[in-house]
């Protein structure tokens, strides 16, 4: 959480910077701040609240200066107030530190400043770096350390994850940025430098970047960048050249970053089976299931999914744990559903959060995947590092076998683990997570198809007809999106005064009724609760009456009836009745009082399109209310704190 950026070149930095903050904005926005250094000083704005607090106050001040640092917040140590916001500076203001992460032994460093006369101003942990810098600087014992020795002394002696830029009012031409275990990346342009925890920052202006790695610190200067290791050993990288297009990260006509997201779904999935699924597959359905159903002996045809997992991890696989947070985690249920009904092979799914401090016993010939859209969650990464550990000196079998399903293939995930499935839908800006999500479950159908595929758990002929019926959901989700848009809009309406809702869903659709309570709390502040539908009676249901609205994914299938009847008895206690369903069916009429219409699936694939109602549902609601839906109160994209 939090966003930093950074800048050195020759342009007015002040206009950079805050342009920079708005591409980060996602990231935390209780407050924000910028430092420039010009004529000697550091001069430093900071603003409570949003970004055009700072925006406003900046108006007011001349910055004629072209090198600077910014950061945007997401409070972690000490309350949303200015005295909190960043940069924060040492005593004497002759050193600036923005900082995203948490230096957790901030207190020991605070009592030992503290006794050496130093004044903290701020409740933050971030406080301690410049004046531990400035103390390095003052108390110099050779006269030729320089800033940058000051910063690798500094950044030695914190513990925890972080990324900052310093800059020091002695050193006008040098911009300081370090990482350990929180992103940072730098722009290389011409005659010009950036940094940013995040590439939309830098894309307005480069395509050229330099990601950090963990313990890993650079001097930007006019001239150029120069990286070195914690220990002070120079460094010598590569920048990759991103693909990206600026305006991958405006909103065009849509009126907020979610909504484009939920529209951009179609595309991102079509990309998805694109970049992983054989072009020919349809073609060689027939073939194929003609040959199995000649009961021939034949050869094991080659997969059409090409993921670049080993396949030599497919052998012997007895379980798959998935380890991931919130939406991701939703993802992942449905993960579990396909990977044990597809593939039979036995899963868990567990709040990473919570495996880190209670992992399952270690289990043979596992592959543990992590599930993350901004590839920076820390529990994420931990308990994905913690397995790595744990399985360092067992037996071959116990080796670990870590897998990454992520849409930012050049997050820090990526640097943890070996393999990646990049699923393709690109940066996400608006804090509730859709179109990522969505990528997220497609990477999952590829992956349980193609495991299926080589263990044989599925009739071949069974597994093309899902493929086939794969490559035909875009254009359901399009009609989908275009059928319902308006209705919902409008029925959204109807909620303007109402605090609870329910989803019901069983089967492969419960972790959608999740993660619909999940899109509606997040954003609507509405308090909603999702739930296997057959668990009501068990307890759920005593909160229903004429102003609990029930929300139901039937779709037909194995456990339709199952969920008509739970639904039922909700209407039994005066709920009003939604049903997410295709509009087709006679219950849908009969039943309920309103109708999100889905088109009609293999029940398999149905979550795919079950989730969009949900996300416009909660979506136009929140806009109906007038609330800020791409960054809703407390959340931040990038939770990189535990
Ligand atoms: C909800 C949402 C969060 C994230 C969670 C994990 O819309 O976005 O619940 O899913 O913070 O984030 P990632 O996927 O980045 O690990």
């Amino acid at each position: 959480m939090c966003g930093i950026v950074g800048y050195i070149g020759t342009q007015a930095a002040s206009e950079i910077l805050i342009a920079g903050l708005e591409k980060l904005e996602y990231r935390g926005y209780d407050s924000a701040g910028l430092a420039t250094i010009w004529e000697g000083n550091i001069h430093s704005v900071r603003a409570k609240g949003k970004l055009y607090n700072l925006r406003e106050k900046l108006a007011q001040v001349e910055m004629p200066s072209s090198i600077g640092i910014g950061h945007t917040r997401w409070a972690t140590h000490g309350k949303p107030e200015e005295r909190n916001a960043h940069p924060h500076m040492d005593h004497k203001g002759r050193v600036a530190v923005v900082q995203n992460g948490i230096v957790e032994n901030y207190r020991e460093l605070r009592e030992e400043l503290k006794a050496k006369g130093y004044e903290f101003k701020s409740d933050t942990d971030t406080e301690v770096i410049p004046h531990l810098i400035a103390d390095i600087l003052e108390n110099k014992t050779s006269e030729k350390i320089t800033f940058l020795e000051a910063v690798i002394k500094a950044v030695n002696r914190l513990e925890g994850a972080f990324a900052i830029a310093v800059l020091c009012a002695d050193y006008p031409n040098e911009l300081i940025v370090a990482r350990q275990q929180a992103p940072l990346s730098i722009g290389l342009g011409q005659g010009e430098f950036f940094c940013a925890s995040d590439t939309p920052a830098l894309v307005p202006y480069t395509q050229a970047v330099l990601s950090l790695e963990n313990g890993e610190i650079a001097r930007l200067t006019h001239l150029g960048v120069e990286i070195y290791t914690f220990a002070g050993e120079r460094l010598h990288k590569v920048p990759r050249i991103l693909n990206w297009s600026p305006t991958l990260v405006e909103k065009h006509v849509f009126k907020h970053f979610m909504l484009k997201e939920i529209h951009e779904q179609p595309g991102v999935v079509r990309d998805c089976l694109q970049a992983y699924l054989d072009a020919e597959c349809e073609l060689e359905s027939e073939k194929i299931s003609e040959k199995s159903a000649e009961k021939s002996s034949e050869k094991k045809t080659p997969s059409p999914i090409h993921l670049s997992i080993p396949s030599s991890w497919y052998q012997d696989l007895e379980q798959i744990e998935i380890l991931a947070c919130g939406t991701s985690w939703h993802a992942s249920l449905v993960g579990k559903y396909l990977l044990e009904q597809l593939a039979g092979i036995p899963t868990i799914v567990q709040y990473a959060s919570e495996a880190r401090y209670a992992p399952t016993p270690l289990r043979p010939n596992t592959i543990t995947i992590g599930v993350t859209q901004s590839g920076e969650t820390a529990d994420t990464l931990a308990s994905l590092a913690m397995e790595q550990h744990r399985r360092v000196n067992a037996r071959p079998e116990y080796a670990a076998k870590l897998l990454g399903i992520t849409n930012r293939p050049e997050s820090s995930l990526a640097q943890l683990v070996p393999h990646i499935i990049d699923t393709r839908a690109g940066i996400e800006i608006g804090v509730a997570a859709t179109k990522t999500f969505m990528a997220q479950l497609i990477a999952f159908y590829l992956l349980a198809l193609d495991i299926a595929w080589h263990r044989q758990t599925l009739p071949q002929s069974r597994l093309l007809e899902i493929l086939k019926d794969l490559r035909q959901i875009p254009a359901q989700m399009e009609q989908l999106l275009q059928d319902q848009e308006k209705h919902i809009e409008e029925l959204a309406h109807d909620f303007n005064e109402t605090h609870d809702f329910i989803f019901l869903g069983r089967g492969i659709n419960f972790p959608i009724a999740l993660e619909g309570a999940l899109k509606l709390k997040e954003i609507s502040y509405i308090h909603a609760e999702g739930y296997p539908a057959g668990e009501m009676k068990h307890g759920p249901i005593a909160l229903l009456d004429e102003k609990v609205p029930v929300v139901a994914i039937a779709m037909p299938g194995s456990v339709y009836e199952k969920v008509i009847s739970n639904a039922q008895e909700a209407k039994a206690r005066d709920a009003r009745l939604i049903g997410v369903m295709p509009k087709e069916e006679p219950e849908a009429k009969e039943t309920f009082n309103d109708v999100l219409g889905v088109p009609c699936v293999d029940e398999i694939l149905s979550p795919i399109l079950t989730v969009i109602p949900l996300q416009l549902l909660a979506y136009h609601i929140a806009a109906r209310r007038g609330l800020d839906v791409d960054q809703p109160r407390n959340l931040a994209k990038s939770v990189t704190v535990e």
